[in-house]
Formats: structure tokens, C-alpha cells, sequence
């Protein structure tokens, strides 16, 4: 569908097309006749939609930040699970997981070589010496915000602790290079180098995702690559970024039991964590952590 210039904006701002989107636009279409590859306007929110992502975020960060002092040693995940769903329901919000493509649970809870999508369970205690990832999303007004978190449980090893660490800094440097009218690639080479310099390794077949009026929505955002490939990130592109980084070898399994649980091949650590973040004018906006 081709807007005239003075026809309405697609952002819903009211202006005509001309004063409003139509350079931005045009900009993008630059880039795609230079061989880029370029976001479509669903990946390119609206003001109001990017306000509704940005209230459904700290929704999220506040289950996370109300689930924190209850991830100890001798908690049943399942029981963490109930408590989640019931806060989220307290502020007015609905736990995205549950019933998500039949997923049973409203949170997913992966402890050390599960590398992600763990399902809470009574019989499930977590233990001293664990990490563990808590990965939470909150629909709030039909908006999504979507993060994780790992834990130390206690004394946890040197290693593990490092594992922890490093891979919080890989979601960082991540973020520190993703830039408006830079690529994909520019995080990804960023996140990528630095699991690698500390001898880790990134899953290659999961990743982050175009996340907020959908909980997955294009663009899939891996977490390797190279400066100045993949993707145009513009302003207004709301993703996560979430690289789950493995102690030992890239390689991961799924349970083929659940359906759901993803392990590391080599039954060594992995650790993750995730943010949903907002493509600005200038750099990014951490919507949800
Ligand atoms: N929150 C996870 C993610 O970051 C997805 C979990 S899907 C579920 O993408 F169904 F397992 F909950
Ligand atoms: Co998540
Ligand atoms: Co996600």
C-alpha cells in the first residue's frame, strides 16, 4: 500500500505523511537499494504502541524484581511459578508463557545446564551452589515486555559465578552497539567476541526476538554475526536481545519428554540473560530487565 505524501502518517501521529515519516522512510529505502537488508513496518513501532510496549516492560521488571528475594536454596520452582502468576495478576497484567503454543506453566526457571525453557516443578528444589535463569513475560493492555535474570544460589563456584558475570556483560556490550542505522551484525559481533575471548560459546539455533504487540515477532535476533550484516536497525524497533552463553560447546538439545526444555549437549553450564529494548533517535531504551 503506497501513502501519498499528504495522506495521514502510518505512526498514527495525525500529520501528513510528507512532514511526518516520509524521510525516515525514504532513508530505509536507501539502504535496502544498497543491498541492506530492512525492517517492514510491523518490526517499526508506533508512539503509542512503543508507550504501551514501554508501560508492559516495567510491568515485567516488577515481576522480576517481586520474584528475586523468594530464588534461594529450597525453593520449589512450582511454587515460584504460583507466586509469579499471582503478582502478575495483582498489577493488572497476564503472564505471556502460560498456554503460550501450550507451554503449562507463566514463567520458565533453567538451572545450570538447562539452557533455557525449563519448566517449574513440585519436585524441582533448587540448591546451593546453582544458576539459575528466571525468564518472565508480562502482557500488560495487550503489550508485551519480556526478560530474564540469573541467580546464584548460595556459595556457587568460581566458575559458574564467572559464567554468570560474563554473560551479563555479553547482553551489555550487545546493547552498547546496537545504534539506530547500524546492523544487527554490530551486536552480535560484539556478543559474540566476548563469550568467545572468556572461552564460551553461544547457542546458535535460539535466540532474541522482535518482541511487544506479539511476544515473538520478526525479526529472529541471533547473537552472532558480523559488524555491518543483517538487519537495518531504525528507530522504533522494539526487540529482545538474550544470548545464552555455555560454559562448554554451542551444541543444545530438547527434551524430547516436555517438548520444551532445552539442555546443553555436553551437560556443562549455560547462563542467560534478557532484555527488551527500544531503537531510539540516539542509541536505546532498556524497556524491560
Ligand atoms: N521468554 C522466552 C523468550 O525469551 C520464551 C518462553 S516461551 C515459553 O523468548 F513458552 F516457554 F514460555
Ligand atoms: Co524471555
Ligand atoms: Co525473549
Amino acid at each position: 500500500m503506497k501513502i501519498g505524501r499528504n495522506d495521514k502518517c502510518w505512526c498514527g501521529s495525525g500529520k501528513k505523511y510528507k512532514g511526518c515519516h516520509m524521510a525516515f522512510d525514504n532513508r530505509i529505502k536507501d539502504y535496502r537499494s544498497r543491498g541492506f537488508q530492512v525492517p517492514n513496518h510491523q518490526m517499526i513501532k508506533t508512539p503509542e504502541q512503543i508507550e504501551g510496549i514501554r508501560q508492559a516492560g516495567r510491568k515485567n521488571t516488577m515481576v522480576l524484581d517481586y520474584i528475586t528475594p523468594y530464588v534461594k536454596a529450597g525453593a520449589n520452582t512450582a511454587e515460584l511459578d504460583r507466586l509469579i502468576e499471582a503478582y502478575t495478576r495483582e498489577i493488572g497484567c497476564i503472564p505471556a508463557c502460560l498456554g503460550y503454543e501450550g507451554y503449562p506453566k507463566s514463567v520458565c526457571i533453567s538451572v545450570d545446564d538447562i539452557v533455557c525453557h525449563g519448566i517449574p516443578a513440585e519436585d524441582y528444589i533448587l540448591q546451593e551452589g546453582d544458576i539459575v535463569n528466571v525468564d518472565c513475560t508480562t502482557i500488560y493492555n495487550g503489550y508485551f515486555g519480556d526478560a530474564s535474570r540469573m541467580f546464584c544460589i548460595g556459595e556457587v563456584s568460581e566458575e559458574k559465578r564467572k559464567l554468570v558475570r560474563v554473560t551479563k556483560e555479553c547482553l551489555d556490550l550487545a546493547l552498547e552497539n546496537t545504534r539506530p542505522w547500524g546492523t544487527l551484525g554490530d551486536m552480535q559481533y560484539a556478543c559474540n567476541k566476548h563469550a568467545t575471548e572468556n572461552g564460551y560459546t553461544i547457542v546458535r539455533e535460539i535466540g532474541g526476538h522482535g518482541c511487544g504487540v506479539k511476544f515473538h515477532e520478526e525479526p529472529w535476533v541471533g547473537h552472532i554475526g558480523e559488524p555491518g550484516t543483517g538487519i537495518l536497525l531504525v528507530p522504533g524497533m522494539t526487540f529482545t536481545i538474550e544470548p545464552m552463553v555455555n560454559m562448554g560447546g554451542p551444541d543444545v538439545f530438547q527434551d524430547e519428554d516436555d517438548g520444551w526444555t532445552i539442555y546443553t549437549v555436553d551437560g556443562m553450564p549455560s547462563a542467560q540473560w534478557e532484555y527488551t529494548i527500544l531503537v531510539t533517535e540516539d542509541g536505546t531504551e532498556v524497556l524491560s530487565y
